[in-house]
Formats: structure tokens, C-alpha cells, sequence
């Protein structure tokens, strides 16, 4: 490899690290990201998104957190806390997710799949 060669492959590295670090400023996280939740069995994972339900849905920091969430990842289904019958039960997603609440209930038609988001 030449000077020329060089110094053209090492500006091409440095434009694209830059390219990198505006997509990332661009596509920062809103609260705590995706969400991805397995334990579903036979069903499709559920892929919780900060970001529709604060920035589309307009629901506040304190609504969710620390009363119906902790702030940590995996600390909700510890123990095998969240299923469909403690959601059911007006627990978790269950808080706004039921009738007569802020969110469509999980009884709705086609709930299951816009829970049931993703695949595992
Ligand atoms: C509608 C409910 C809801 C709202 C509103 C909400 N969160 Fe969350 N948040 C969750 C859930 C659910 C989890 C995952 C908990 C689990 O995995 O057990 C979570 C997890 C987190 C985590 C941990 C992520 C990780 O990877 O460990 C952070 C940080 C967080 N949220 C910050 C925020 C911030 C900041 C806001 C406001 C901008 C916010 N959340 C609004 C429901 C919500
Ligand atoms: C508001 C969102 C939401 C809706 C609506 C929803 N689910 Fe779930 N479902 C979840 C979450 C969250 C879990 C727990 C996943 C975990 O713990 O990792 C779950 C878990 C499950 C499981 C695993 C076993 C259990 O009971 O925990 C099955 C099966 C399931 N759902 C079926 C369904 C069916 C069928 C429907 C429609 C009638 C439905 N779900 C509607 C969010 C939802
Ligand atoms: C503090 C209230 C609240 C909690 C808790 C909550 N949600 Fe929601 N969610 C909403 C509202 C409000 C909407 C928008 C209204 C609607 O679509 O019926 C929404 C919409 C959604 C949607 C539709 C998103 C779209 O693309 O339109 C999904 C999927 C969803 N929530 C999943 C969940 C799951 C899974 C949980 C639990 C881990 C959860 N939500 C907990 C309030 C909540």
C-alpha cells in the first residue's frame, strides 16, 4: 500500500466512525429502549417499547416507574411474576392495559398480537 492508499482508507474509517456516532445521537434510546419479554410459551415475545409509550402515547416517567416498574431489566418476571393472569388481574401492564383503563385491554380484539409483537 502507498501514502495515497494510506491516508484514503484511514479518512474512510474516520468519516464513517463519524457517520456512526450522528446515527447514534439520531437514534438515542428514549427511556429505558426496548423492552424484550420471552416467557411467553407457545406465543411470540413481547417487545415493549419506551419509546411509543412516551413518546406517542404521552405516558410520563413516574407513571410507570417505581410504583407499577422497577428500573431494572428482568426484575419484573423475577419469580414468575408477570403472566397473562397477573396482568389479568390488573397487575404491571395490567394497570393500563384492562377495561375502563388508559389502554386497549388484553380481551380487545387482536390484542394478543400487538403484545405478542415479536419473534422470540
Ligand atoms: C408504560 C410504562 C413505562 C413508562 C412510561 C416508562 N417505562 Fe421504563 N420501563 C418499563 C418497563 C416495563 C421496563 C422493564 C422492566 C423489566 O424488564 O422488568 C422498564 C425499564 C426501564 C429501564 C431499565 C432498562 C434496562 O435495560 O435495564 C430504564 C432505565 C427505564 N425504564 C427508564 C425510563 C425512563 C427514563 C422513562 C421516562 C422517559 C420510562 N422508563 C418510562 C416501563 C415504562
Ligand atoms: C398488554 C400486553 C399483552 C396482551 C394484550 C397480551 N399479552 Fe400475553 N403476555 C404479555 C406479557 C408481558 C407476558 C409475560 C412475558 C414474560 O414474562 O416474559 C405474557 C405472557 C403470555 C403467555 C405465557 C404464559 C403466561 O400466562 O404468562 C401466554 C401463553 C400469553 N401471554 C398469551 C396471550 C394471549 C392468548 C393473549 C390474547 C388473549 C395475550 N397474551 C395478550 C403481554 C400481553
Ligand atoms: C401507565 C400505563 C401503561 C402501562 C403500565 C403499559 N402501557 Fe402499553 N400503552 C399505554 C397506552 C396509553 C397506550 C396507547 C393506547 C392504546 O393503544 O390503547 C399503550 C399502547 C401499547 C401498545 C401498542 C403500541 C402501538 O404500536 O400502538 C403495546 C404493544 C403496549 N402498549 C404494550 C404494553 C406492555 C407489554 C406493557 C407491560 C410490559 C404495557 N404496555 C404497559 C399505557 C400503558
Amino acid at each position: 500500500m502507498n501514502r495515497w492508499h494510506k491516508i484514503a482508507v484511514i479518512s474512510f474509517m474516520l468519516s464513517a466512525f463519524c457517520l456512526l456516532q450522528i446515527e447514534r445521537v439520531f437514534a438515542a434510546e428514549v427511556g429505558g429502549g426496548d423492552i424484550l419479554f420471552s416467557d411467553t410459551k407457545e406465543q411470540k415475545g413481547v417487545t415493549f417499547s419506551h419509546k411509543i409509550h412516551v413518546e406517542v402515547k404521552g405516558n410520563k416517567c413516574p407513571d410507570c416507574h417505581v410504583k407499577i416498574f422497577k428500573m431494572t431489566k428482568a426484575s419484573t418476571d423475577k419469580d414468575n411474576a408477570l403472566t397473562m393472569q397477573s396482568i389479568n388481574e390488573g397487575k404491571f401492564c395490567g394497570v393500563c392495559h384492562a377495561e375502563n383503563k388508559t389502554a386497549f385491554s388484553t380481551s380487545a380484539k387482536g390484542a394478543c398480537d400487538k403484545c405478542h409483537n415479536t419473534a422470540k
